[in-house]
């Protein structure tokens, strides 16, 4: 079985990613330093595969320590990289921090991948380096735009550091831009574990909803939109895993054209903030309480993606809608509030 490493493989993307790419028969290692995540989502990924996979809880700002790994693992054909920080806001407020993080570990990683000669490399980019574009959707040639966050723009340097790397060197490249991951594993063994108070809408609704919030706000309903609040392209988690899949299958079987290709991954459908709530209220019979609340600084108005490159090329298939998107979140919502209070049982010194 072809080893392939995924650096963060404890958080939201990486640990649906690594389910998926056991389930396709890949032997799996991870990079975690767990500071952003815990060996809980490990946990459901052996409830689901029956596999235990190893986690060398390792900061990738330290060369010596990661370097030490492929020493160790000199059979790894494939790495596919989560491993960065990825709060808008915070990013905004503490700008050093992220580049100082998001960066040098992809470099001391790169380093790594070239001492070893692996030629298979997949980022775990984002639909946020496209800015607010002119037109929706945007394709894999609609120009990026400047970064509206150090965030944002920690996903273009990147792409800028494989795309040169991929010019002169033996590694090629995939470049995976996101839309807006959301949902939970249909076996809701895995899902979301935000840090603190959740950033993104759909754990501010789950979170609302199970009275871990008093309320959420929807941060504007005065845009030029169907009805008035942002537009998105929500995309089920489990999806964007798959597609990690068949892009590692797709360059270990050299089916890539090119050193560097970029792949969107959404769903081709926008959808408002107020239809998604909308879609959770119905399909989960939650009332949800909300106000309308001031737009969020930063935010865009409008964004989804043309998908065909990913559905023609990687013969990627989107199979959640919006529905199955909200019903997975929040019986994930359920089942870690149920885990809570069990370990709070157990631990009465956790409350
Ligand atoms: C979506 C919409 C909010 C919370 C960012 C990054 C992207 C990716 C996902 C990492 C916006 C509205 C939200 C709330 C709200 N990050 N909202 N009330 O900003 O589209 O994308 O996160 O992978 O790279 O750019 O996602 O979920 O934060 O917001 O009204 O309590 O929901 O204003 O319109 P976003 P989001």
């Amino acid at each position: 079985m072809p080893k392939i490493l995924v650096t963060g493989g404890c958080g939201y993307i990486g640990s649906h990613t690594v389910v998926d790419l056991i389930e396709n028969g890949f032997d799996v290692i991870s990079i975690d330093d767990n500071s952003r995540s815990t060996t809980y989502l490990l946990d459901g990924i052996e409830k689901i595969t029956g596999k235990k996979v190893k986690n060398y809880k390792v900061d990738l700002k330290n060369f010596d320590e990661t370097l030490a790994i492929f020493q160790e693992n000199e059979d790894i054909e494939g790495v596919i990289h989560f491993a960065a920080y990825k709060a808008v806001g915070e990013s905004v407020e503490q700008p050093l921090m992220y580049y100082e993080n998001n960066m040098f570990s992809l470099i001391n990683l790169l380093k790594c991948v070239q001492e070893f000669a692996i030629s298979n490399f997949v980022f775990s980019s984002s639909c946020t380096v496209y800015g607010s574009p002119d037109e929706i959707p945007v394709t894999e040639n609609t120009p990026p735009k400047k970064a509206e966050s150090p965030y944002g723009a920690t996903k273009q340097m990147g792409e800028t550091i494989l795309t040169d790397l991929a010019k002169t060197s033996e590694t090629n490249v995939i470049l995976l831009r996101y839309f807006n991951p959301v949902g939970a594993h249909p076996s809701i063994n895995i899902g979301e574990l935000p840090v603190g108070k959740p950033q993104n809408l759909v754990p501010a609704i789950t979170q609302t909803a199970i009275g871990k919030l008093p309320q959420m706000q929807v941060w504007g309903n005065d845009y030029e939109t169907r009805d008035g609040s942002c537009l998105r392209d929500f995309i089920h988690v489990s999806d964007i895993a798959h597609a990690h899949t068949l892009a590692i299958q797709y360059l270990l079987n050299d089916m890539n054209k090119t050193n560097c290709e970029i792949f969107n991954l959404g769903t081709g459908n926008g959808v408002t903030v107020l239809e998604a709530i909308h879609a959770f209220e119905k399909v989960t019979g939650q009332k949800l309480n909300y106000k309308i609340g001031p737009r969020r600084p930063g935010d865009i108005m409008a964004i989804y993606a043309n998908n065909n490159c990913a559905v023609q090329q990687l013969n990627w298939q989107v199979k959640y809608d919006i529905d199955e998107m909200m019903r997975t979140a929040w019986e994930w919502e359920k089942r870690v509030k149920k885990d809570e209070e069990l370990m709070m049982k157990q631990n009465p010194s956790l409350n």
